[in-house]
């Protein structure tokens, strides 16, 4: 290799390393995790004691300004959020304009961007008050936004909750409440969204992250950065493997049941089926969110009375990998994303909305990524490459090629 030739602008060399699996972007003081030993904190707090005993409003307040909040400044909080949430009526017509088979997640995205038309305070956040006012308008109306891409596809009236509930409470209430009818909330399922938006709300640099990261290192605006998160999000790699997971459990059902064939299938090099909700970047032993979100899973079903044939193939296909030397291995365990969408599914929530859930939960995590980047004054994210192209090159006329 000629080192002179590969010497950038900054006098550096350029090391190249595809998907960055050695290369970090950033100092961060949010999560800490280890992978090979299973560990996952957020700002010093296990992951455990904060899914058992704190609530997804108080998480979100950890993870953006560092310590757990007092009484008081979790009401203060969440009166400022609950003060910004409502949409501009306009969104609804964009929200109109969109076919009813749109994909929730491209709807979630758009509609984050459109946003920022009818809040264009949000964009220039110099000092801390502008920033806090753009991060309590985005909490206040994401989970709307939310609601409202579920209610689009179920062809209900777009509304909004009831502020007297919680925030994860109202989030329910927004998107399974009936015109007629008011929707009852149940208490365990309420206890499971929260642990699961707990469990989802920040995984250090991950794909979307880095992308919140990198576009608002351009200073690009808060609303813009997550939306450009939540494309990354959608990708069947990412966030999107929790619907991946679920049509995946439903196609093996409908074949007959035969996780032993789909093993086969996943081990086939030829064959690019993959197991999806196994494996992880970053994880090389369990992940310390799937033990919890199992556990979740039983609960939920059992207090729902819910008996799925999925969480049979499910737990079938977590035996057998765990047993197989080529799982094993690989140190292939499965992810959040292997029972997140079971729990979904007996929660009433529609398959195409799982990754939509996983950007609720991830929603305070982008936040205090990017409120960390602006505060650190990092500058803009601009990868180097290796140019492996023609070299130079006369032009020739399009006559003559
Ligand atoms: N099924 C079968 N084989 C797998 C799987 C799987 N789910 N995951 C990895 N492998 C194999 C690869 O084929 C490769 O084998 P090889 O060494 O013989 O070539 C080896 O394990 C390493 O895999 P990589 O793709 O190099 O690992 P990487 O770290 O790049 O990818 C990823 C991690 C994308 C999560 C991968 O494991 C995968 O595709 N899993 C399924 C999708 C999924 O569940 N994604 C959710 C991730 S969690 C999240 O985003 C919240």
């Amino acid at each position: 290799i000629d080192i002179k030739a590969l010497r950038g602008a900054t006098g550096g060399v350029t090391t190249i390393d595809p998907g960055y699996k050695n290369t970090g972007s950033c100092e961060s003081a949010i999560t800490f995790l280890n992978g090979e030993e299973g560990i996952l904190r957020y700002r010093g707090y296990s992951i455990e004691d904060l899914a058992e005993k704190a609530d997804f409003l108080e998480v979100a307040y950890l993870l953006i300004f560092g310590e757990l909040p007092t009484k008081e400044q979790l009401d203060k909080f969440y009166a400022d959020i609950k003060a910004e949430s409502h949409v501009d009526e306009d969104v609804k017509k964009i929200l109109d304009g969109f076919p009813k088979s749109a994909h929730p997640m491209g709807v979630l995205s758009s509609l984050t961007s459109a946003l920022i038309a009818f809040n264009p305070s949000s964009v220039n956040v110099d000092s801390d008050e502008d920033m806090y006012k753009a991060i309590v308008k985005l909490l206040g109306k994401f989970p709307v936004l939310v609601a409202w891409a579920l209610r689009k596809k179920n062809g209900q009236p777009l509304d909004y909750g009831d502020d007297n509930l919680g925030y994860v409470e109202n989030i329910l209430k927004m998107m399974f409440k009936k015109a007629s009818s008011d929707y009852e909330l149940n208490p365990t399922v309420v206890n499971a969204l929260d642990k699961l938006l707990i469990l989802h709300a920040d995984h250090e640099q991950n794909c979307s992250t880095s992308t919140v990261r990198i576009v608002g290192s351009s200073h690009a605006g808060l609303f813009a950065s997550i939306s450009a998160g939540i494309s990354a999000l959608w990708g069947p790699l990412h966030g999107g493997a929790n619907q991946a997971v679920l049509e995946m459990l439903e196609a093996i059902k409908e074949d007959g049941g035969d996780t032993k064939k789909y093993m086969a299938k996943a081990k086939d090099k030829e064959d690019p089926f993959r197991l999806m909700g196994f494996g992880h970047r970053v994880y090389k032993n369990f992940d310390p969110r799937a033990r919890i979100i199992k556990k979740a899973a039983d609960e939920v079903l059992s207090d729902l009375g819910v008996e799925d044939p999925i969480l049979e193939i499910a737990k079938g296909l977590e035996k057998e990998a765990l047993e197989d030397p080529y799982f094993v291995d690989r140190k292939l365990y499965p992810n959040v994303d292997f029972y997140s969408g079971i729990i979904y599914r007996a929660m009433g929530i529609p398959v195409e909305m799982f990754t939509v859930m996983f950007a609720l939960g991830r929603l305070p995590g982008w936040i205090a990524q990017w409120k960390e980047m602006r505060a650190r004054k990092e500058p803009i994210g601009r990868p180097r490459q290796v140019y492996i192209g023609e070299t130079k090159r006369d032009f020739v006329d399009i006559s003559n090629r």
